[in-house]
């Protein structure tokens, strides 16, 4: 259980957070809508693992998982919210009373606690998967989020399908929530339809329709069904969302959810343009997704934004004079931001003699300015039969050279 004096810090820290305009906080659910990709379950051990390492890095809420959903989600979420003491810790629930007790029981022991309840809002998830009439949906959000903030002070409220949702009837639901007392309304592009310049307009209609709103933290949720995830976030928190969700490597249901690392290093970077900063200390970022990829197995494809093993690394011969030159030239942020020690000039058919000659020097090799143009000609026919050039291939080169001078 945590102690009273953990509890007051953890109150007024996020209370911190909450009264800058301009700080975005971030919300992790990659051990909950993350972990519910095909192929991602984590263990109990593996989810704590995660838990450590986000409120390590900074995120501020962590959601740790569904506990109504198995024995095995409620343990993991009880465990992490004992574990964790500066970050918020949310469970998820429907909305009914039974799932939102079973996600209380789970939370009680957090520090910081949320409880983040949801109901389907679209005509066609109301009436084909709900099978309820719209009125009894609004009865069902007064009646869920009252009853969660009877147990707990932090309440988030997410409408499913906001995207699809007619937007009289979405002003009407989240109003609703509010005045049951939700703290975060999470708009949800449940199945990654929307667009960034249309989200950002469903944002500002929010801001300008729902008269309560600004008693509430606007939140975003997206997936990744058109590759948009991390673009309409970004157009949410410039249209005046505050809290983003997102998940390590963006895994998630489907194509995935919006990408932390990418959003993160996003407003990190065009800090000139957007004033809008996070918590997130940038240079944990890649060791978080080792270890996300290293338990679920999930290779992060190698030009995968951030965190790809190829987001540092450069074959092109002009790339790589560049970069030899200034690596502004060739990078919009240092491999250090994000945790990594240097860039990779990765030698192949397309790298240049300045590259080459600086590889050589690297391998502790100086060579005469004939004997270059010898091995770097040997290299270049290497490197068209070859797809990667290791040091040993080209210290074989040089061996080489050296017998028959
Ligand atoms: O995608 C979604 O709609 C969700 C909600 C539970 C927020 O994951
Ligand atoms: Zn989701």
């Amino acid at each position: 259980m945590t102690s009273k004096t953990g509890t007051t810090h953890a109150h007024a820290e996020r209370a911190k957070v909450e009264a800058d305009p301009n700080r975005v906080i971030v919300f992790d659910t990659t051990l909950r809508d993350g972990e519910q990709s095909p192929g991602c379950s984590m263990n109990l051990e593996e989810k704590l693992s995660v838990a450590t390492q986000l409120e390590a890095m900074g995120v501020d809420v962590i959601e740790a998982g569904f506990p109504i959903a198995s024995n095995g989600d409620f343990e993991a979420v009880r465990e992490i919210a004992k574990t964790v003491k500066t970050a918020t810790v949310a469970g998820l629930s429907r909305a009914s009373r039974k799932d939102i007790d079973r996600a209380w029981e789970a939370l009680k022991p957090a520090a910081s606690p949320r409880i983040h309840t949801f109901i389907s809002t679209s005509p066609l998830h109301m009436k084909h998967k709900l099978q309820m009439e719209p009125e009894d949906v609004v009865q069902a959000i007064a009646d869920s989020v009252g009853h969660a903030r009877n147990l707990c002070d932090n309440v988030e409220w997410s409408p499913e399908d906001a995207t699809r949702t007619d937007h009289d009837f979405l002003c009407r639901v989240v109003e609703t929530a509010i005045r049951a007392g939700a703290g975060t309304i999470n708009i949800a592009d449940t199945v990654g339809y929307t667009i960034p310049g249309e989200f950002a307009d469903l944002i500002a209609l929010l801001r300008n329709r729902v008269p309560n709103i600004d008693e509430a933290i606007l939140s975003v949720h997206c997936h990744n069904d058109l590759g948009l995830a991390v673009a309409n976030s970004l157009a949410a928190v410039q249209a005046g969302a505050r809290q983003v969700e997102c998940t390590v490597n963006g895994i998630g249901e489907r194509a995935g959810n919006c990408a932390m690392e990418e959003v993160v290093m996003a407003l990190r970077t065009r800090q000139d343009s957007m004033p809008y900063g996070t918590g997130v200390d940038s240079t944990q970022i890649t060791r978080a997704s080792r270890l996300v990829s290293g338990i679920t197995g999930f290779a992060v494809q190698p030009n995968k934004a951030i965190v790809g093993a190829n987001a540092f690394a450069h074959e092109s011969g002009i790339h790589q004079d560049g970069m030899l030159k200034n690596a502004q030239t060739y990078e919009i942020m240092t491999p250090e931001s994000v945790g990594l020690t240097k860039s990779n000039l990765v030698m192949g058919k397309h790298s240049g003699r300045h590259a080459f000659k600086t590889k050589l020097k690297e391998l502790g090799i100086d060579l005469s300015d004939n004997q270059l143009m010898d091995v770097f000609g040997r290299f270049k026919d290497l490197a068209d039969h070859k797809k990667d050039v290791y040091d040993e291939d080209i210290l074989a080169l040089v061996d080489d050279a050296a017998v028959r001078h």
